[in-house]
């Protein structure tokens, strides 16, 4: 039952509908009319912008992983698998590195350096979309691929060493980690916040003399000025992981593509940032990109990469190309020519 004055306030509002609404029309008109007098400030603009990215969709709702406490309903072997799958991912250098205690097979680089607390921060290269998703069909290899596949690139591509044996306990582990990050999702969708943000692009390219400046100025202190980060005591993982140099991704990783990198750095570092709380601006992220990927790293086998050259990415930096875009303008940008031109020749 509403109160005696609620009702009263109901029958007034229904009786001045109209005129409230003729009010709130003119409001609006003489708005529009005073918008056409005077050119919008860039402050005002600064301010819109603002509000449009709090409410932007991909920045609400985002997937989180399964609790902890569910993992106790699980058998203890099952759940043993797991933890030891998470701390593969969070440690890897510690296991698999090179002073690594099962084997020495990567770079001694962590699974977790870029996918970020061990793949479950939202825009922070997460595994979200992993089981949900797999096997699915890769242009990069031009097969259909399973986990241990995608897992194994990365070991062969960012970590720049050898692959795991799909038997081993480690990569049994890592499996059910992955399938443990999947609960309660449903099949072949692709949660909010999955992976790495995709960035709007420049209408210039990328600049990696304006990104020095923002490497010196926000990253360096951490990665250091050459780019080959910092060992934690003891020498077997890394406090700062490299950037580039010997140590580092090789060029047929996934963040040797500008995109990938830019929209990686956006909203995750320096170290602290979040989707929430980033630091940098879109054009600081597309610059210091392209200045850690003109660094020197290893090369990486990546001959028998993109089989079909039309289903290259618009920022794969080698050639040939079905396009007739350079190198250059593949590893650097602008984009929009060529997502262009790719979309008028499907
Ligand atoms: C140097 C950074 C880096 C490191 C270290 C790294 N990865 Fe990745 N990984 C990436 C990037 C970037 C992508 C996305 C590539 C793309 O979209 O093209 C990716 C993608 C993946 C995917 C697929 C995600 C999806 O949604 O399709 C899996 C699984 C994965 N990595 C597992 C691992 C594992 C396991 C390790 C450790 C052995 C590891 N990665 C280490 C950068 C890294
Ligand atoms: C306060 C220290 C700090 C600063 C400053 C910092 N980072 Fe990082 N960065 C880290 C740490 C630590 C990790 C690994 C995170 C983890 O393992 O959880 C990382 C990881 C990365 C990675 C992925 C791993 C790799 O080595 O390739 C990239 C790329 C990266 N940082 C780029 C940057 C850029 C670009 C800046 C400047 C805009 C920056 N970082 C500033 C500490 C820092």
């Amino acid at each position: 039952m509403p109160y005696p004055h609620q009702k009263s306030v109901v029958r007034t509002l229904r009786q001045r509908g109209w005129w409230l609404a003729c009010l709130l029309m003119a409001a609006c008109l003489s708005g529009v009319l005073m918008g056409l007098r005077e050119p919008v400030k860039s402050t005002d603009l600064d301010a819109l912008n603002k509000a449009v990215v709090v409410g932007d969709s991909s920045f609400i709702n985002l997937w989180t992983a399964p609790a902890e406490s569910r993992l106790r309903s699980l058998p203890a072997p099952d759940r043993a698998l797991i933890r030891y799958g998470r701390d593969l991912i969070a440690n890897t250098a510690n296991y698999l590195g090179p002073k690594g205690s099962v084997a020495h097979m990567s770079n001694g680089m962590n699974c977790q350096n870029c996918h970020l607390k061990a793949g479950t921060q939202p825009w922070g290269n997460n595994y979200a979309a992993v089981q949900a998703t797999y096997p699915k069909f890769r242009e990069r290899s031009g097969t259909v691929e399973n986990q241990i596949k995608r897992v194994n690139d990365c070991f062969q591509r960012s970590l720049n060493g050898r692959p795991l044996d799909s038997s081993s306990r480690e990569m049994q582990a890592i499996l059910a980690y992955i399938k443990w990050l999947g609960t309660d999702l449903p099949p072949k969708q692709v949660p909010r916040g999955a992976g790495i943000f995709k960035l709007k692009g420049m209408n210039r390219p990328a600049d990696s003399t304006r990104g020095l400046a923002v490497y010196t100025q926000k990253c360096q202190s951490c990665h250091q000025p050459g780019g080959e980060g910092v060992l934690a005591l003891g020498g077997r993982s890394y406090t700062y992981p490299p950037l580039w140099g010997k140590h580092s991704y090789n060029q047929g990783a996934g963040l040797f593509r500008l995109s990938n990198l830019a929209g990686y750095v956006r909203y995750n570092m320096p170290l602290g940032a979040t989707y929430e709380a980033p630091q940098l601006t879109d054009e600081e992220a597309w610059d210091v990109a392209a200045y850690i990927n003109s660094r020197p790293r290893p090369a990486g086998d990546v001959s028998r990469d993109w089989p079909n050259l039309a289903g290259k990415p618009f920022d794969h930096p080698f050639g040939p190309y079905a396009d007739p875009f350079s190198e250059q303008q593949h590893k650097y940008g602008p984009f929009g020519p060529i997502k262009e031109w790719k979309e008028a020749h499907k």
